[in-house]
């Protein structure tokens, strides 16, 4: 085996579940998808592709029909997009893996905006490139970039750019002013930006219907690849479907990867994410409004708990917080499963410059849930 492989850590937060192995009184919030089911009308259109038989390879790219839906998608969202720009991928992380071995290889330099989802991070070490972390910070009870910072890691040298906002997870949201500096300065550098935008919609500002995108201010040649999933808009994280944006010129490069990796994602699969493009102006606004009213249930109520102080957040569907007096958060993660029936995310999961920190997802059918788990932690806390 390869020794990079070998030496990937393994999951933290698969750590902190497994301690709740085979209890089922655990509240759980510590993986990143809502308890809700995927909506009737999206599974319907799987249901009914299957029956037509709908069950053979299909074009490397996608379905022509989806990659138009998904350009209208993204037209009516930001900037006009040429379908031809378009890959329809297996998953989001899928999208993230493809734009990875198209752009970056053994001895190439990643920049990675941190603490972030593992994933983002493993995947150029698993090609054999090397990653420069680059840490947001809390200012003002928030996490914030460090634009200097930042702009001084990216060099010449730098192959990539890694930047997910809204961040999991901090839910830290990349301002235009950032966007605008940093592609200025990546177009000087030679630097291609993998955005991570799955999280664009779930997005609480009243004056926005989504995230800032570099997907705005990018011109279509630009060194620019921005991943995309059904996962988190539509309930639809089993699924495993996505789709990336990217150049004209890095298309073909795209196909053939999608050809050795997964050759396409099944038709039935892209039929159901054709009925999720269709329905998406009647059920995205009122998914935001669910997640917005979970996420103003849970946030003041975390506040509330003595020696508690969480980040304050516009965007992502989780809530980031750190408990005085408990800096090793593998260890409260795991206690509080044991020892309170509450499932959470550990901090280090994602990266030291989180170590202190837990995450909870907040995306929950039931409000309540989340009241009925800040009590457990205010119990346990106070025993
Ligand atoms: C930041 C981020 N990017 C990408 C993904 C990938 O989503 P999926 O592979 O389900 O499409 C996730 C999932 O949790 C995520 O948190």
């Amino acid at each position: 085996m390869r020794s990079v492989i070998d030496q990937l850590p393994g999951s933290k937060i698969r750590e902190v579940a497994n301690a709740g192995l085979g209890r089922d009184d655990v509240l759980a919030f510590w993986f990143g998808e809502s308890d809700e089911p995927t909506p009737a009308f999206i599974r319907d259109a799987a249901v009914r592709s299957l029956q037509d038989g709908e069950t053979f390879y299909a074009h490397n790219l996608g379905l022509p029909e989806l990659r138009e839906a998904l350009s209208r998608y993204t037209g009516s969202l930001h900037k006009p997009v040429d379908a031809g720009r378009i890959a329809v991928t297996s998953s989001g992380v899928n999208a993230l893996m493809l734009a990875m071995q198209a752009l970056a290889g053994a001895g190439d330099e990643v920049v990675a905006v941190v603490p972030v989802w593992p994933n983002l991070t493993a995947q150029p070490v698993i090609l054999g490139a090397s990653v420069k972390r680059v840490a947001l910070e809390v200012r003002d009870g928030a996490w914030c970039l460090n634009l200097p910072a930042l702009l001084a890691a990216v060099t010449s040298a730098t192959q990539v750019l890694l930047i997910n906002a809204p961040n999991n997870p901090t839910g830290w949201t990349i301002t235009r002013a950032e966007q605008s500096a940093i592609l200025a300065h990546c177009r000087r550098t030679g630097t291609w930006i993998v955005a991570d935008e799955v999280y664009e919609r779930i997005f609480f500002r009243p004056d926005s219907v989504c995230a800032p995108s570099f997907l705005d201010i990018a011109e279509p040649d630009d060194r620019l690849v921005v991943a995309h999933s059904f996962s988190k808009s539509f309930l639809m994280t089993g699924w495993r479907l996505g789709w990336l944006v990217a150049p004209p010129v890095l298309m073909p490069a795209i196909g053939k990867l999608i050809e050795f990796n997964t050759s396409c994602a099944p038709v039935f699969i892209q039929r159901a994410g054709l009925a999720a493009l269709a329905g998406a102006a009647d059920f995205v606004p009122g998914l935001v409004q669910r997640l917005q009213a979970c996420r103003d249930t849970l946030l003041p109520a975390l506040a509330g708990v003595p020696g508690v102080t969480v980040a304050v957040t516009d965007g992502g569907m989780y809530a980031f917080f750190r408990v005085e007096g408990h800096d090793d958060s593998l260890a409260l993660a795991k206690r509080l499963v044991v020892e309170a029936g509450l499932g959470l995310a550990p901090g280090a999961a994602f990266g030291d410059e989180a170590e202190g920190w837990l995450r909870w997802c907040f995306a929950s059918r039931e409000p309540v849930r989340l009241s009925r788990g800040v009590e457990r932690l205010a119990r346990f806390l106070r025993l």
